[in-house]
């Protein structure tokens, strides 16, 4: 699945639109993806995971950081990312599948918040981006 010229312009142009609100959302896909796959939370016992909690919304503003920085870092994102691969592949160990829950609850939170701008073609180019973010997450991504 090749990040073409126009799918990275998509993206950049949604991130230029998000502005300083990338942490919102983040949290509100991460409240979603607790919710709607409750697996998830097991690697996240030691914090409070209830509606509104400020440990959720401050995780949230470091995935919206990671994310922000892969959006600078389109070229390169396994080198961009090598620090979070060695954290989720190696150190957490989460299981690959699970970051399908978080970029389908990202999706589904984008298209609430901006309905207008969330085409078909918008969302199968950041169905991209967040699938080349989480390979270079991935174990087997160097
Ligand atoms: C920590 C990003 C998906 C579990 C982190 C951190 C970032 C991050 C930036 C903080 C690293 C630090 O403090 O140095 C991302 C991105 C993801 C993603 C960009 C996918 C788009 C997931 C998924 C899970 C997960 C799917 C598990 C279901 C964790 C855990 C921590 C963590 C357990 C440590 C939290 C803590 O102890 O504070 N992640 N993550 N991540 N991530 Fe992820």
């Amino acid at each position: 699945m090749v990040l073409e010229a126009a799918d990275r312009a998509a993206v950049r142009a949604l991130w230029l639109k998000l502005g300083s609100n990338v942490g919102v959302y983040t949290t509100e896909a991460l409240e979603r993806t607790f919710l709607a796959f409750p697996s998830t939370k097991t690697y996240f016992l030691h914090l409070d995971l209830s509606p509104g909690s400020a440990q959720v919304r401050a995780h949230g503003q470091k995935v919206a950081d990671a994310l922000t920085l892969a959006v600078d870092h389109l070229d390169d994102l396994p080198s961009a990312l090598s620090a979070l691969r060695e954290l989720h592949a190696h150190k957490l160990r989460v299981n690959p599948v699970k970051f399908q829950l978080l970029v389908h609850c990202l999706l589904v939170t984008l298209a609430r918040h901006y309905p207008g701008d969330f085409s078909p073609s918008l969302q199968a180019s950041l169905n991209k981006f967040l699938s080349h973010v989480i390979s270079a997450l991935a174990p087997n991504c160097h």
